[in-house]
Order: C-alpha cells, then structure tokens, then sequence
C-alpha cells in the first residue's frame, strides 16, 4: 500500500491514498516514487507534464546470449524485462500510455524508446488511444555489441517514437536550438549517439542505462525551462538528471529501490553541480 504524504504532486482533490516520495527537492520540484507505474500513474494528475519520455521494459530477457566487453553473457536484465505473451505486453503497454495521454498537457509530447520487441505494440496502441505519431527517431548507438549467433545483422538501432497529444494539438519543437546543434542544419531523424560513458556509471550500473546526450536532446528539443517532465520508468534517472541540469521539474517512477537510489545519487549530484556553478558565478 501506498503511504500517506502531505503536498505531494502527485495528489488530486479527491485522492485519500498519497503516495510518499522515495526521494524529492521541493525547490527545483523533483520526486522520485518507488511502485508500479501504471498505479502511480492512475493516481496522478490530469494535463500536468509538458514532456513523458517512457523507455519501458522492452521484454526481451528470454535467455539469450549477447557479447559484452569482448565476453558472452546473458541478454537477462532482470524478472521485470521478462517477456509474457505479446497479449500481455500489448494491455501493458496500452494500460500505461493510456495514462499518460491523460497526464500530457494538451501541448505536451510523449517520447517511448523500444526495440522490436515492443515498439509495434507501442506504436499500435498510441494510435489507438489517439496520439499522434510525429517522428519514428533511429538511434544508431554507434559501437554495438557485435552478433555472436553471425546469422543476424548486428542490432545497431533503437527506435524512439516521439508523438503528441492528438492530430489537432499543437506541441513545442525547438527547431532552431536542434538546427544549431546541427551546424546550421535541419535536425534528422537519424540520431548518432554512442551509449552511456564511464563516468556515466560512476554511481552504480543499471542494465539498460541511456546516454546522457540522449535525453539531453529529446528534453532540450521539446520542452521549455521550468516545464515538467515525467518519466514512468526511470531506472538510474538519467531523465531526471538532466532534467535538473537543464532546470525543468521532474517526477520519476520505478519499481526497484536499487535503481532509484541510483538515480537519487545521480540527481544529488547534479544538484551540487548546479550549486557549485551558481557559487562560482557569484564569486
Ligand atoms: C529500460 S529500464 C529504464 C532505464 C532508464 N531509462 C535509465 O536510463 O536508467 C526500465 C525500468 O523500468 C522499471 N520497471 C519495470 N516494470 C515496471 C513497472 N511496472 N513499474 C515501474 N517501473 C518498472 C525497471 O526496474 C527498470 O529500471
């Protein structure tokens, strides 16, 4: 059960059961809840976040085998990224956007990362509750973990589907910041971006951890300072921290406190970041 907090964003007038934040900074509005998602998400607000960026479990730890650091291991993430049946991951997935369809702002965009295992059901239901698909971004992840079965091509993509509230909305795309980014020209589709640094990991590792330039991108590009972002699946919070970096609020979701306590430190840390430059500029 969830326990009782008082001023907790996630309250709506009428909620007896508030959840209490696993971590929160009221200042620069972070919190941090420990549950499942698609209960925090039933329990939280209409038309609060100006941007989702989802990277849900992909369902794809059925035992096989993948090449890391030179060495086979096993492709398992964790009991979370089990596969059930594609019925199954289909109601999930429809269960948790149908949720944050209700969450976005009218202008806000939804960002959800996937590979085949997933992503079709993900694209089949955003259709279905009414989305509108805006961009299908590939992510070529640059230096992938070479195919050890030699009877594929080597995964080298996932796919980010970037849609918004419905056909008629009208949502926020930077266009010049990402036209900047880009030597003065147009931002493609195409997005090359190596995967998670060193010292990314400083804190701990998560198994499915995004780059840092990642959700740098995806935040800067369709959202404003002082927007609200939520991530209902954030693992070690790489949303949150740049997020925080970047001065927007932020609320995240996880079932493990492991990784939540990663993303805790991650956060924290970005925090004194932010003091030590606000200091320095001062001096
Ligand atoms: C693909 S990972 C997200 C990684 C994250 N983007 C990062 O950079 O670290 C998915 C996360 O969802 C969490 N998870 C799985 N099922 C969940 C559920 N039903 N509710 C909340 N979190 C869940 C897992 O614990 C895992 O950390």
């Amino acid at each position: 059960m969830l326990a009782i907090a008082e001023k907790n964003p996630l309250s709506t007038e009428n909620t007896v059961n508030k959840p209490a934040p696993f971590f929160s900074n009221t200042s620069l509005g972070i919190n941090l809840y420990q549950g499942d998602a698609i209960e925090l998400l039933q329990e939280a607000k209409s038309e609060k976040y100006d941007l989702i960026f989802a990277d849900p479990p992909y369902f794809l730890s059925n035992g096989g085998i993948t090449c890391q650091n030179g060495e086979r291991v096993c492709v398992n993430k964790g009991k979370w990224d089990k596969a059930p049946s594609l019925a199954e991951i289909h109601e999930f997935n429809t269960l948790w956007l149908r949720e944050c369809h209700r969450l976005l702002k009218p202008n806000g965009t939804i960002w959800v990362s996937g590979t085949s295992h997933n992503i079709y059901s993900v694209g089949f239901a955003m259709q279905t509750i009414g989305y509108k698909i805006l961009n299908d971004i590939a992510w070529f992840k640059i230096n992938p973990p070479p195919n050890l079965a030699c009877r594929y091509f080597t995964h080298a993509t996932e796919t980010i589907l970037w849609a918004r509230k419905s056909e008629k909305a009208k949502h926020l795309y930077n266009y010049s910041e990402m036209k900047s980014d880009n030597g003065d020209k147009q931002m493609q589709s195409l997005w090359s971006i190596p995967p998670p640094k060193t010292y990314e990991k400083r804190f701990g590792k998560h198994p499915t951890q995004k780059p840092e330039k990642l959700l740098d991108r995806i935040i800067r590009s369709a959202s404003n300072h002082g927007d609200t972002v939520l991530d209902p699946f954030c693992g070690s919070g790489t949303t949150g921290v740049l997020a925080t970096r970047l001065g927007r609020k932020f609320v995240g979701f996880d079932l493990s406190g492991e990784y939540l306590n990663l993303a805790k430190l991650r956060i924290e840390s970005e925090m004194e970041e932010l003091n030590n430059q606000l200091f320095n500029h001062v001096e």
